[in-house]
């Protein structure tokens, strides 16, 4: 099968299964053309304009996070899936370093949670940036060992989700990050979404080889609140599924700065990221080119200039990774979690799972992950 067609699968035992293999296929590498690029309008046939609020965020408060005003954004949806919003970066020019640096310098600062805590020290882990700088400085070719930062997979912030029960706790919560929690309810409350509560964050660092299996992400215990998604860096292939495994889904690029929200028909459907895939020309501008060019930084801003010897490490870093934020609002209002005896209640250090590799397996109900890039692999069920 030279091209294989997303929407021409047709749904069957494995059909999401196939169509994640397919594209993350190297040789011969898959025909891209079916995959809808919503940066480019293509194919339009599926893609229709999502309506926001642009009175929900005031272009000063927009600005102070770095977004353009609401009423500039180029929101879709996606024929068939009512409730799912992609928002093509809607970032100020500029403003994206500043957000990748967080993710790369500042999330994975403890108390937050990282792969590497699973099996190294507090004290091994606690700087890991600063252990990272020399190594990524250092031009590229063989360098051993790889970096702290380059081993780095996963960040948990907020309630911190614990790889090994599929669950969130009361006990395994720490502050989560204010400038993201203000991005995520300001773009929420755009989507139709005010008084969304930012309390866990996973964040995922992808290596050009890495994938993402097929997963639903339904540890959440209110699913009536979205699920929210950023990406920065190098591209990706994302695949909308449906609320079966059978159904066959849509792929669709993600590029840097570009937001998705998962809500309502569309909040429990399988994903998955088959591939990464080198930012094309134009997109490479907006997170490589352009730091430091926040210049007028508002007063209020939430956003702090880039130092260059910092931007030099994220660039650098940047060049073959890609970073993706998702943010989720765990209990209702009002809702506390079930009360679960201690006693089954599994401890930090037996939490050995990680989320995802380069070498993600699919097999029925089970997605594999590993804690970290030392390739020890878990098998988890899903469902
Ligand atoms: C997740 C997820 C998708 C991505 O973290 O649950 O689906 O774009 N991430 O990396
Ligand atoms: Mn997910």
């Amino acid at each position: 099968m030279a091209k294989m067609a997303a929407s021409m699968v047709e749904s069957g035992e494995d059909a999401f299964r196939k169509v994640f293999k397919f594209y993350k296929r190297r040789n011969p590498p898959p025909d891209f053309s079916d995959v809808v690029d919503f940066s480019r309008g293509l194919p339009s046939d599926k893609i229709v304009k999502a309506k926001l609020d642009p009175t929900a965020v005031s272009d000063v408060e927009a600005a102070r996070i770095g977004l353009q005003p609401v009423r500039d954004w180029r929101a879709f949806g996606l024929q068939g899936y009512p409730g799912f919003i992609f928002i093509s970066n809607p970032f100020l020019p500029g403003s994206q370093p500043f957000w990748i640096r967080q993710c790369l310098k500042t999330y994975p600062q403890k108390p937050n949670v990282c792969n590497l805590d699973m099996h190294m020290s507090p004290s091994e882990t606690q700087d890991i940036w600063g252990q990272s700088v020399r190594g990524l400085s250092t031009p590229s070719g063989k360098r051993e060992p790889r970096t702290l930062l380059e081993r780095l997979r996963w960040v948990t912030l907020g309630y911190h989700y614990n790889w090994d029960t599929k669950t969130y706790s009361s006990n395994h919560h720490t502050a989560f990050p204010a400038d993201l929690h203000s991005l995520s309810s300001k773009v929420t409350a755009a989507c139709g979404f005010p008084g969304f509560t930012a309390e866990a964050g996973i964040l995922n660092y992808y290596r050009s080889d890495s994938s993402l299996g097929i997963h639903v992400d339904e540890s959440e215990l209110d699913h009536s609140r979205p699920l929210l998604s950023f990406s920065f860096g190098q591209s990706a292939i994302f695949l909308l599924g449906g609320t079966h495994r059978q159904d066959a889904p849509t792929a669709m690029f993600m590029h840097s700065g570009d937001m998705m929200v998962m809500s309502g028909q569309s909040r429990l459907l399988y994903h998955a990221v088959p591939r990464i895939l080198p930012a094309p020309e134009g997109h490479t501008a907006s997170f490589l080119d352009l730091c430091c060019s926040v210049s007028h930084l508002q007063d209020s801003s939430v956003l702090e200039s880039v130092p260059e010897e910092d931007w030099k490490v994220c660039s650098r870093y940047l060049q073959s990774s890609r970073l993706n934020v998702t943010v989720r609002q765990v209990l209702g209002p009002g809702q506390s979690f079930p009360e679960i005896p201690t006693a089954h209640l599994k401890t930090d250090a037996g939490q050995t799972a990680g989320y995802h590799d380069e070498h993600v397996e699919q097999d029925s109900g089970k997605r594999k992950r590993s804690s970290s890039c030392d390739s020890a692999e878990l098998q988890t069920n899903h469902l």
